[in-house]
């Protein structure tokens, strides 16, 4: 038969093109077989243009070619496709053109992007270790490398995200910046990129004096011990309140936060303490997101020596000026990016310098630590900062830095986002990160209860709706193009229905019980270990099975789609039409009671789906699940 590695090797031999590898990408090299025929009748096109001028379709073909792109002088756009399709002959990558006006249509062999594509996936996917403590997690552990490629290799990365401020709330905005920021980390490490994932706290300011102050009159240690980030919002709180009565606290708060800028070690070590144990806390939160850092850096980390350099610079700058009150101002109007203080008149440094200093000294440590300096830069920051990142951006390009001059590729870029409205929980304005974890947890637990006979079944229904609760609020946020705000919705983002996280979860779980239902009623297995080249793949002959492979084949563009966009939304409508594309095979791509070779062709598909589906969602920092 017609199959497998087999085929694989029988298929007619690709052309070349320097730097284009199709081994981890199946579009790839259809692309390149079109290519081929493409030159071959129209040889004034170059391979590489032609490769190019390939496109993935799906309405009318597999793939598409529009000719006017090439703007050839040989004759008229249809005549040129026609001239094309005439001089086609069918091959083992491609099975018919239709000219149709300017454009030529492709229809790759069913049994081809079959095989072609569930191999690779088998081929990118390790087995799961033999020696998993936990057997029955495996299922959902195995994580495939499909969709995933070397093109980053050798650069670096830092993606600044989250950025909570000590003391304060942890607001809608910072929420957006975690779930973002930790998928952007994931997706240059997806493209082989070196990631470093950076928090900058707001863990520096005259608010710490006034927080010693709090302390001071209404710390309790073992609340401190227990909930940093809770007892020291409750006290700062409190301390605000008293201070409108007695303005006097706040010059106590000064006096305390200059003996911390004076090095004062007292008075340090007390705000060491506080910063160390809401790190503490922000990393059980986080690691309940599925989140972590590399780096605890923060305001407070920016070396004095530092912020004295960047502000000598900036004195003797021409964008410079003397406010009449004594402090210094950067006046950027002539880029409309306002006036700003850079130094006020007591000689401290403000926000904006910090971040000017704070890149620099990234910029600095890294060359020292790994050779050279970072190759991008990410600021994953609300849009209620577009100012201030403008404004140290062109602060540090006016600098002069190499690393900080704009290009068509900067190294230092913002990734902004819009607001959430709404996001309150049953006690009001959500304050907390793992407050709106808990709600989130809870009112899914609610919904899972609803139905009976199925939560019955559930394992540790806690965890399941722990996991699928945030995986309903990171795909809320990431569903639309960053930059549009939404409204925070708990019935819709919990529902199972429609486009939501639980739904997502709800299929990939499916996918998991498709091998163990199989097993049990028709004894039926895929081998283990599993070569492609066995398996009958040309069975695979239905439209909608066809639907489903080239959803498949195009997760590693997807990847690289979304890495030239920068929006997690291109991720998250993937693993919708991956999704929609099962429920739909589901129907008439039957497993069970099917004749054997049949059987085990789509039970291979639907395992290829659900490693394709959990590697998505893992890029999206969500934990797949086996069973719900
Ligand atoms: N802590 C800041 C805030 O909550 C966000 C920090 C953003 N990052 C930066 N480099 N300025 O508003």
């Amino acid at each position: 038969p017609f199959n497998g590695v087999a085929l694989l090797s029988q298929l007619p031999e690709l052309p070349k093109i320097q730097g284009v590898e199709h081994t981890d990408n199946p579009n790839i090299a259809f692309r390149l077989a079109i290519a081929q025929t493409l030159v071959q009748a129209l040889p004034e096109i170059s391979l590489e243009a032609a490769f190019e001028g390939v496109q993935v379709s799906n309405k009318e073909g597999d793939f598409s070619v529009a000719i006017p792109r090439f703007r050839l002088k040989s004759g008229k756009p249809p005549e040129l496709a026609e001239k094309v399709a005439k001089a086609f002959q069918p091959s083992p990558w491609i099975e018919s053109v239709q000219a149709k006006g300017a454009f030529l249509h492709y229809i790759v062999p069913t049994s081809t992007l079959s095989n072609l594509v569930l191999s690779t996936i088998q081929a990118m996917t390790p087995p799961p270790p033999s020696d998993s403590a936990d057997k029955k997690k495996s299922v959902a552990e195995q994580t495939s490398a499909y969709g995933t490629n070397r093109s980053g290799a050798g650069k670096k990365a830092i993606v600044e995200f989250s950025s909570p401020n000590i003391a304060k709330p942890f607001h809608a905005g910072h929420l957006r910046s975690t779930i973002i920021g930790a998928f952007l980390a994931n997706l240059y490490e997806a493209n082989g990129w070196y990631v470093e994932r950076w928090n900058y706290l707001g863990d520096w300011g005259k608010q710490f004096g006034l927080l010693a102050v709090a302390w001071e009159k209404f710390g309790n240690e073992e609340k401190l011990k227990e909930d940093a980030v809770k007892h020291l919002y409750d006290i700062y709180v409190q301390i605000n309140r008293e201070a409108d009565e007695h303005p006097e606290l706040h010059d106590q708060a000064r006096a305390y936060f200059k003996s911390m800028e004076d090095g004062d070690e007292k008075a340090l070590g007390l705000w060491k303490k506080f910063r160390d144990l809401s790190i503490k806390k922000y990393e059980e939160t986080y690691a309940r997101l599925n989140i972590h850092f590399d780096v605890y850096s923060g305001e407070s980390q920016v070396k004095k020596e530092n912020i004295a350099e960047a502000l000598d610079k900036i004195r003797t700058a021409d964008f410079v000026e003397r406010a009449d009150n004594g402090a210094l101002l950067i006046d950027l109007t002539k880029y409309k990016l306002e006036k700003a203080v850079v130094e006020r008149k007591d000689g401290t440094p403000l926000y904006l310098t910090r971040d000017i200093a704070e890149a620099k000294q990234r910029w600095d440590k890294m060359t020292a630590e790994k050779g050279s300096g970072f190759d991008k830069m990410f600021y994953v920051i609300a849009t209620q900062q577009d100012l201030h990142t403008a404004q140290f951006f062109k602060v540090l390009e006016l600098m002069g830095y190499d690393w900080a001059q704009p290009s068509k590729d900067p190294r230092m870029q913002h990734i902004n986002f819009g607001m959430v409205t709404g996001m309150s929980t049953r006690k009001g304005t959500a304050v907390f990160l793992d407050h709106i974890l808990e709600e989130t947890k809870e009112n899914m637990h609610n919904v899972m209860k609803t139905n009976a006979e199925k939560y019955a079944q559930v394992e540790d229904p806690e965890t399941t709706a722990d996991i699928t609760g945030m995986t309903a609020v990171k795909i809320q946020d990431m569903q639309g193009k960053r930059i549009n705000n939404y409204q925070f919705d708990w019935a819709r983002m919990l529902s199972f229905e429609g486009d939501t996280g639980p739904y997502l979860q709800y299929n990939h779980v499916r996918l998991c019980s498709v091998e163990r239902r199989v097993a049990e009623t028709d004894g039926l297995r895929l081998p283990d270990p599993l070569d492609p080249a066995t398996l009958r793949l040309d069975l695979l002959k239905e439209d909608k099975a066809k639907e489903l492979l080239i959803i498949l084949a195009s997760w590693p563009d997807i990847v690289k789609y979304a890495t030239r966009e920068l929006q997690p939304s291109v991720v998250v409508q993937y693993c919708f039409r991956l999704t929609h594309a099962v429920s739909s095979a589901w129907e008439v791509v039957i497993v069970k009671g099917q004749e054997k070779d049949v059987a085990l062709a789509r039970l291979f598909m639907y395992r290829c789906a659900r490693l394709v589906l959990g590697a998505a969602l893992r890029l999206l920092t969500i934990p797949p699940l086996e069973r719900m």
